[in-house]
């Protein structure tokens, strides 16, 4: 049985032929439909602040941003730092008034003012001394039973204000890997401990090797945590430290801003120079600003260039203010 629709196209009536027409338009809206649930499932993730491409790791759009505008440049710090990172930190926070009694600008107060010490984190004792929350991390056991010994010392209040984790950071997590454990030199990167320095620690350690808990740095950030700093000292893991470190840039606590400094090592005789680099790149990509200290060796620019050897730390700070100090 043949009729004429009223459009005036033919089509053979019965439960299942339709028209063309119909078909297409169903086809078009269903797909609109299902982007309109993509959109909006993208729309609704709890961190919003950062972004990338469906096919893109987060972190690689902001290096690829700090990438596409060519070498890096490190300029000198533009007022004089301590040599040691702990007493650097408190120096940058002071610098932009960063309070942790008062709060993070004038009239404001917020409790839980954390830094973040990552590495056999002795420098929590000057945070905690000064009155902020500390979150620590040791991966090595015996890391863990020297950083206790140091805290058990202390007085009760400022103990309590450390919370020490026991686990390596990467970007992966609830894993486990080996770590050579070189003393304060310890890595979970073996091209890490093959200059000399290193492999003499390594050495003078036994060549001890540990299996270690792996966690992505995210896993213990809470919306409570105000952030205000970091200190990494992981013996080349930092990219992966970072990489897994998205909420931490993006946190929306009450501060709604990302830690002000960063206090990373940058060294290229722990591994090649191409992984190296995706760190500070990636900070430069959301937004910091990475300075050399006044006592570092003279660097200027991060190239390309597998003869250099650079060891030093990178003060990277966020905040509105830098550009004008
Ligand atoms: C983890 O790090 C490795 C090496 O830097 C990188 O190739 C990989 O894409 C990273 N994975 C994630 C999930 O960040
Ligand atoms: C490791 O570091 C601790 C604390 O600084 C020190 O007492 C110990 O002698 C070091 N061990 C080695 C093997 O270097
Ligand atoms: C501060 O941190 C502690 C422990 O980390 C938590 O119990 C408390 O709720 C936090 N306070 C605020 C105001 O977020």
């Amino acid at each position: 049985m043949t009729q004429i629709h009223k459009s005036g196209a033919l089509y053979h009536a019965g439960p299942k032929r339709r028209p063309i027409w119909e078909a297409t338009y169903r086809f078009g809206f269903t797909l609109a439909f299902l982007v309109a649930i993509w959109h909006l499932t993208l729309q609704q993730q709890p961190y919003t602040t950062l972004s990338s491409s469906s096919n893109e790791l987060w972190w690689q759009t902001y290096v690829q941003k700090s990438l596409s505008k060519g070498p890096l440049k490190i300029p000198l710090m533009p007022f004089e730092l301590s040599v040691r990172n702990d007493e650097a930190i408190i120096q940058v926070l002071q610098h932009f008034k960063v309070d942790p009694q008062k709060g993070l600008y004038p009239n404001t107060h917020y409790e839980n003012l954390t830094i973040i010490d990552i590495g056999l984190p002795t420098e929590s004792v000057l945070f905690a001394k000064e009155g902020y929350s500390v979150e620590a991390f040791e991966a090595r056991t015996k890391g863990i039973q020297q950083i206790e010994r140091v805290f058990a010392a202390l007085p009760n209040d400022i103990q309590q204000r450390i919370h020490l984790h026991h686990s390596a950071l990467s970007n992966v997590s609830d894993t486990t890997m080996q770590m050579y454990d070189a003393n304060d030199s310890s890595s979970l990167l073996e091209s890490a401990i093959q200059s000399v320095q290193e492999k003499s620690k390594f050495e003078s350690s036994g060549q001890r090797m540990e299996t270690v808990g792996v966690n992505e740095l995210d896993r213990f950030i809470a919306p409570s945590m105000n952030i205000v700093a970091v200190k990494i000292d992981t013996q080349g893991v930092e990219p992966e430290i970072f990489m897994g470190s998205q909420k931490l840039f993006s946190q929306r606590s009450s501060l709604q801003s990302p830690p002000i400094v960063i206090v990373t090592e940058y060294c290229t005789t722990l591994r090649s120079y191409e992984e190296l680099r995706v760190g500070p790149h990636l900070l430069s990509g959301l937004g910091y600003t990475c300075y050399i200290r006044k006592n570092s060796p003279p660097f200027t620019e991060l190239v390309l260039d597998s003869a250099l050897v650079y060891c030093g730390d990178f003060v990277c700070i966020h905040h509105p203010s830098v550009g004008n100090f």
